[in-house]
């Protein structure tokens, strides 16, 4: 008998979270009470599992999630977690089974684009998701990046203060600063409430697993909230009783410049902490440049991060801005059938339009590089040299260039 694909039963989320850590190499023990405490917060109706014997040998989940487009507006995705095949099952095809259920219902809900971050760079691009905003991971040298460490942070000049706060209170200022964030920076999704209870130690399934971080928020002159940082520190010294602390960054937002240098520079000035590992960063981080000496920065991660799948070209065109006015027409593959067609989009400083038409196209391309272009990370004329892009019309391509490409990179701090 053929394995049963189905979303889950409250009475199979046990295996099913058995599932998932086996498929993950982790230890495959759940306890009644992590069940317990885990199905106030499950949507089971979007998780799916696949069966052989009784057991769940294949598990998929996603949830409702906003990606913030190119130029600040959210888009409705599909976000899937959760992926896991047992080895007793791989190369069946359990996946592309799991994934196309999932897809289709999106689909039909009307979500715009699927979201994911691959554990693995070859998995996901058959089923049309491309790497769409990569990430930068530092290591600072804190006594080789030539800041002043005998200063008061922020210095009085800077008119903004730094609180330590705790996870309570993050709950509370947190969203505010996070929506802020995710109006001005493409690639940033959306938290919920469960998000931040999770990140701060509130409601976890496993209470025994956390340790809690310090949390600091940093206040503009007139005392508004713009930015937070959480960072942990580990306790080393040398064998003659120098600090050797390591902070590692597990979090930091901020919806100004100023705010920005400011928690990085606090962070820096931590007695003790001599290293300061970052965290994921845009690639065009201001980081580094805000150091006297920007080589103390040292790149120890640079990888995709957040791949997006095109569900739905016309909404998700239209949602985003473009750098400059321009008419192109596009001839969209999808092999699954889900966005495939010839699309006219329009954009000019009021807005961009976009539909389905007859007309020839200007360039051709699978949705994989669609999902690639999509929040102005990647070149259109590398992926036309690449042979990823045709172009019909002389100088389409070109045009590609300066319409998809947005100033500053994309940025996805989360992982999911
Ligand atoms: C990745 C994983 C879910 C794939 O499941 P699967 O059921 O074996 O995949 P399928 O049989 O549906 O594979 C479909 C196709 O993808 C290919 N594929 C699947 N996983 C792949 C991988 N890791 N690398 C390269 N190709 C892969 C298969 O070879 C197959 O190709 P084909 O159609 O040309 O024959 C499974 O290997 C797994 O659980 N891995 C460990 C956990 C993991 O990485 N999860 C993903 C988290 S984001």
């Amino acid at each position: 008998m053929s394995p049963d694909l189905r979303t889950l039963t409250e009475s199979e989320l046990s295996d099913w979270l058995r599932a998932v850590r086996t498929g993950l190499l982790r230890p495959p023990v759940v306890t009644e009470q992590e069940v317990a405490n885990r199905l106030p917060y499950a949507d089971l109706t979007r998780a799916r599992g696949v069966f052989d014997g009784g057991r769940c040998v294949a598990t998929f989940a996603s949830f409702a999630q906003e990606l913030t487009a190119v130029g600040g507006a959210p888009v409705q995705a599909d976000a899937i977690f959760g992926v896991t095949v047992s080895p007793t099952h791989r190369r069946r095809g359990l996946l592309g089974r799991m994934m196309a259920d999932d897809l289709a219902a999106a689909k039909e809900r009307g979500d715009v684009v699927a979201t994911l971050i691959a554990a693995e760079y070859p998995i996901y691009g058959r089923y049309g998701f491309g790497p769409a905003t990569w990430t930068t991971e530092w290591e600072i040298d804190v006594l080789r990046t030539g800041l002043d460490r005998h200063r008061p942070v922020p210095s009085p000049e800077d008119g903004g203060r730094i609180d330590l706060v705790t996870g309570a209170e993050v709950r509370k200022l947190g969203p505010a600063i996070h929506d802020r964030l995710r109006a001005r920076q493409h690639g940033v999704i959306s938290r919920d409430a469960r998000w931040w209870d999770r990140n701060t130690g509130e409601n976890l399934p496993d209470p025994a697993s956390w340790t809690e971080p310090f949390y600091a928020v940093h206040r503009d002159a007139d005392g508004e909230p713009d930015g937070l940082i959480v960072y942990r520190a580990d306790d080393r010294w040398s064998d003659n009783k120098q600090p050797l602390n390591r902070a590692t960054v597990l979090g930091h937002i901020a919806v100004t410049p100023a705010a920005e240098r400011a928690l990085w520079h606090f962070v820096c000035s931590i007695d003790w902490v001599t290293t300061v590992r970052t965290g994921h960063r845009a690639p065009d981080d201001l980081l580094p440049l805000l150091l006297p000496d920007s080589r103390a920065a040292r790149v120890v991660t640079h990888a995709d991060w957040l791949w997006v799948r095109v569900l739905d070209v016309v909404r998700a065109l239209e949602a985003r801005t473009y750098a400059v006015p321009g008419t192109l027409t596009l001839d969209v593959h999808d092999a699954a059938g889900l966005a495939g067609g010839r699309y006219r989009l329009d954009a000019s400083a009021s807005g961009a339009s976009c539909a389905a038409t007859t007309r020839d196209a200007d360039i051709a391309l699978d949705v994989r590089e669609l999902g690639m272009l999509y929040l102005g990370d990647e070149s259109p004329s590398r992926l036309a040299a690449l042979g990823r892009i045709e172009e019909r019309t002389p100088g389409a391509v070109a045009l590609a260039e300066q319409m998809f490409r947005a100033a500053r990179r994309a940025w996805c701090p989360d992982m999911f």
